[in-house]
């Protein structure tokens, strides 16, 4: 029998099924998609993270980790199973269960022991309870017994493997301390904190951690904001604040705000959650409504330079939402770059990774380059979106050199000022005086 058997083969479940087999367990992904199965057979992995295609060759090699396509088959052969399927944003904010619920009707239907089932996946708390009751409606035997229990993950794209070994707490709410028990077992070789809760509790940990992070985030984008206009410097100020341990030096990066699959989305999905409830979560619409202005200063610091943009070449440097991965969700370049085409620009892009996602969701008339200094080649102003390693090392000289005028708008603040000034730079970044 297998041990664990993960339903999702997305990020969360890909990399948490990967490391629970790297520390020994027996896992079996599966996925409705037949062929993202086919290819992961083929060791063709969908995503980009850094290092998970090694060890996903390691431990199928060594025969603890296999995909199927027959989710029937593999909820009947795992004593656990976790649900790690997408809840993505629906019109309404609220995130869309429909994947989790069709899971859990699945699990119910083919349940043939007692299993315990592990949601992973970011749920509005109650949707513990809610797959309970959806589970006991499908199954075969009504006397057959199951627990659910609620596992947030906590990891992070483009390090989501060292996150998941080196986790810092295993969250585990559940109504049934034996159920609990056996979560927390499952966790022994991570060596972690195990924190126990009641599911809601467990569900809710997700969400404010989440909103907590994107709280910091603009806050410190609010803060740069005026930094900005008074002569402060952000990053000092980020700093100074950090070596106070109540507050940590952690997230305070000042930027063009946060993006990606989680932040956006699970922000959205709380305020609602917080609306459903009867609370007018006015904190966070502020953090969102901070969030979504933020980006527009690199608009504004492109007409401070250039004046009208009509006919301007810029170079957009960075497509991804963050560094190290090849996911666009929600990244700034697909809401930024349409605007600049329509306000008479001609855009050449480039990314280390995800030229090929950004090119699925940008207009046509967007250049790509193969390579960094081919992209700002002639170009009026270069637009720093990503803090790439390749980026934030780049030759300045030779980029000095390639721009036809020197104008560099940082929504990352990559450099030091001093090291702008000295290489003559017109360089406009957040929360910082040129
Ligand atoms: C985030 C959380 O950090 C994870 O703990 C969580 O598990 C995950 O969401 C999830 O819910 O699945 P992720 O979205 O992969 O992880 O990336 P982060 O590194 O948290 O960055 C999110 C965004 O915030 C990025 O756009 C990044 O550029 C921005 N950011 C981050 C800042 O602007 N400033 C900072 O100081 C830090």
């Amino acid at each position: 029998m297998n041990r664990i058997g993960v339903i999702g083969t997305g990020y969360v479940g890909l990399v948490s099924g990967t490391c629970f087999a790297e520390v020994g367990h027996k896992v079996v992904c599966c996925d409705i998609d037949e062929s993202k199965i086919t290819r992961l057979k083929q060791f063709n992995i969908p995503i980009f993270e850094p290092g998970l295609e090694e060890l996903v060759k390691k431990n199928a090699a060594e025969g603890r980790l296999s995909f199927s396509s027959d989710i029937a088959g593999v909820i009947k052969d795992s004593a656990v199973i976790f649900i790690a399927v997408g809840t993505p944003m629906s019109a309404s904010g609220e995130a869309d269960l429909s994947y989790v619920k069709e899971a859990a009707r699945m699990i119910g239907r083919n349940m043939n022991t007692h299993k315990i089932i592990v949601t992973k996946s970011t749920v509005p708390v109650g949707t513990g309870r809610l797959l309970e009751s959806l589970i006991r409606d499908n199954l075969p035997d009504s006397s057959q017994t199951f627990d659910v229990v609620s596992n947030p993950e906590f990891l992070r794209e483009g390090s989501a493997i060292h996150d998941c070994m080196n986790m810092e707490r295993a969250v585990i709410g559940a109504g049934n301390a034996q159920a609990a028990e056996a979560i927390a077992e499952l966790h022994a070789p991570f060596e972690t904190t195990i924190f126990k809760t009641s599911l809601e509790s467990a569900e809710m940990i997700k969400y404010a951690a989440n909103t907590f992070l994107a709280t910091k985030i603009s806050f410190i984008n609010a803060i740069a904001n005026i930094c900005g206009k008074v002569g402060a410097d952000v990053t000092e100020v980020a700093a100074g604040m950090g070596l106070d341990s109540r507050i940590g030096n952690k997230f305070l990066q000042a930027g063009i705000g946060y993006g990606g699959s989680c932040f956006p989305k699970d922000t959205y999905a709380l305020k609602h959650i917080a609306e459903e409830a009867g609370y007018s979560f006015k904190l966070l619409e502020a953090v969102i409504e901070t969030n979504e202005n933020q980006r527009l200063l690199i608009m504004d610091g492109l007409v401070q330079s250039l004046g009208s943009l009509r006919g301007k070449k810029i170079a957009v440097l960075g497509l991804s939402f963050k560094p190290n991965t090849d996911d666009v969700r929600e990244a700034p370049s697909l809401s930024l770059i349409p605007r600049m085409l329509e306000m008479g620009a001609d855009v050449c892009a480039y990314d280390p990774i995800a030229i090929r996602e950004a090119g699925q969701y940008l207009p046509d008339e967007v250049d790509y380059a193969h390579e960094l200094y081919e992209c700002v080649t002639d170009c009026d102003a270069c637009v720093i979106l990503t803090e790439w390693s390749e980026i934030v090392n780049m030759d300045l000289e030779r980029v000095h050199r390639l721009l036809r005028s020197p104008v560099m708008i940082d929504g990352r603040n990559c450099f030091e000022l001093d090291v702008m000034r000295a290489h003559q730079f017109e360089y406009h970044s957040v929360g910082r005086q040129v």
